[in-house]
């Protein structure tokens, strides 16, 4: 039987969590899910992964995820053996746990609306099972108001029980970057925002005793909501900064990145400047819709809001910019990009992950493969499957195979394999004249040049 994560003192609760007697379901058992399940698990915590898709479910059984992160095989083949892991397609598991976390997908609908459907189906699955003593945590990003307006009333009507009296309700972002997922669920501090007090106690008493990480109460679920769209607007922006930045160093022969590092010694206030990197693009389930989400809210509130589009405008011209810059490098050293051998390093849409989605190579690759340029992909990262979703063009395995004889090494991440492999070696296996595009800016320009190689990055 449950224990109940809701309702009691703050010692009981500080009892129950520090000695993980109860369990944890988790409901949308997809990237986030699997990345916060494995490391609860991890932690002590039987967990059980609800998720809709049973290809998931069966695969978690097994012991594997498609998931790509860094850490995350090991984590879940341990933690399913060790039998603190499973998953499920039975909602019905909801009942044997105390600490209920919803981590259903949020997507953009195609006017750049937030879809919450999948929030409102999961409240409902999760409705019919709730009973006094729950701590339901919704951590999905959504719109502000979605917790108390969306959740709470479905929650409530279908069982009957009312939140803050009978069961637990809170908000708590996930603030976890794909490619480091593990260290920063360990690192960075949980905002908090929860109906009344005892819930927000107890969402940040899991989540402080767990994970050992602080955590942030603040007033309420809306402005937990609010703060995570805050810092994903802010990371857009200020990569936007960044790209138009490198767009007028690329013209003034000027290296972007020692503009920012020397920008970025300015103290200001309690911080320094903080431009972030410029790269061929942002992509991804967050960066790509969030900001949206606030030019939305913005527009229901009556107020028209000038940078979520702006950010999303200048980020969106990345991947053709990045094309652009390949072609002309390529003239410049007496070459047609449309009778070049091209080899594309990386179609994730960040280093050091797997994940394809919404991903600005797909647009940039696009162009190649009309360019009518001889072009090879590879990915270390990416399934094949994973792979298909940006380009018809079947990955070469090896990186060898995939740079010998090419013009162009065109570098759309920076993953960890790619620096492992020497520069001398890429140039010899290219052969002389190679154009080396960095388009994430993470190779030394000195190096690649020292290598017999022509470089570009972004800005530099
Ligand atoms: N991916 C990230 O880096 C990241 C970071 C922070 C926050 N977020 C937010 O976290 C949420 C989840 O993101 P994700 O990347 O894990 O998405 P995802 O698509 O990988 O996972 C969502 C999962 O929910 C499942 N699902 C859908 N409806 C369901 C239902 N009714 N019941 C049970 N399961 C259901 C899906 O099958 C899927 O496996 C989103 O709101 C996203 O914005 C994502």
């Amino acid at each position: 039987m449950p224990k109940q994560a809701f309702g009691w003192s703050d010692a009981e609760t500080d009892q129950l969590v520090r000695g993980k007697r109860s369990g944890i379901a988790i409901v949308g058992f997809g990237y986030i899910g699997t990345v916060i399940g494995a490391v609860l698990a991890d932690r002590g915590w039987p967990v059980t992964g609800i998720d809709v898709r049973q290809h998931i479910v069966d695969e978690i059984n097994r012991g594997v995820t498609s998931v790509r992160e860094p850490g995350l095989d090991e984590l879940v083949h341990n933690n399913v053996q060790a039998g603190r892991l499973r998953a499920t397609t039975d909602f019905d598991a909801i009942t044997d746990n105390d600490f209920i976390i919803v981590t259903v997908g949020t997507p953009l609908g195609p006017g750049f609306e937030p879809i919450v459907d999948d929030i409102a189906a999961a409240a409902r699955e999760v409705g019919r099972r709730l009973q006094a003593g729950h701590l339901v945590t919704l951590k999905s990003t959504v719109p502000p108001g979605s917790t108390q307006t969306l959740v709470q009333p479905i929650l409530e009507e279908i069982s009957g029980l009312q939140a803050g009296v009978d069961f637990g309700l809170a908000f708590c972002p996930e603030r976890l970057a794909e490619g480091r997922a593990i260290r920063d669920l360990l690192s960075i501090p949980v905002v908090v925002g929860a109906v009344e007090e005892r819930s927000a106690r107890a969402c940040s008493t899991l989540w402080r005793h767990t994970l050992g990480v602080e955590s942030v109460v603040v007033d309420n679920p809306r402005t937990a909501e609010m703060i995570k769209l805050a810092d994903n607007l802010w990371i857009d922006l200020n990569i936007a900064l960044a790209n138009e930045l490198a767009k007028v160093c690329d013209r003034l022969d000027v290296d972007v990145l020692q503009v920012i590092d020397g920008a970025n010694t300015l103290p200001k206030v309690n911080h320094n400047v903080n431009i972030l990197m410029p790269s061929m693009g942002v992509g991804g389930y967050c960066l790509t819709k969030d900001p949206w989400f606030v030019d939305h809210l913005g527009h229901s509130l009556g107020v028209e809001l000038a940078i979520p589009r702006t950010s999303r405008t200048v980020n969106d011209t990345m991947p053709r910019y990045t094309f652009e810059l390949l072609k002309r490098l390529l003239e410049e050293h007496g070459k047609a990009l449309e009778t070049s051998r091209v080899a594309v390093l990386g179609i994730a849409f960040k280093n050091d992950t797997g994940d394809c989605r919404l991903t600005p190579t797909k647009f940039a690759v696009e162009l190649l493969e009309q360019s009518g340029c001889q072009l090879v992909v590879h990915d270390p990262w990416v399934t094949d499957e994973e792979a298909r979703t940006v380009t018809r063009i079947p990955l070469t395995e090896d990186i060898e195979s995939a740079v010998k004889d090419a013009d162009a090494l065109v570098f759309f991440t920076g993953h960890r394999q790619f620096k492992q492999i020497p520069l001398i070696r890429l140039a010899e296996l290219a052969g002389p004249g190679c154009v080396f595009l960095d388009g994430r800016n993470s190779f030394d320009p000195a190096e690649v040049r020292a290598a017999g190689m022509i470089y570009k990055g972004i800005g530099r």
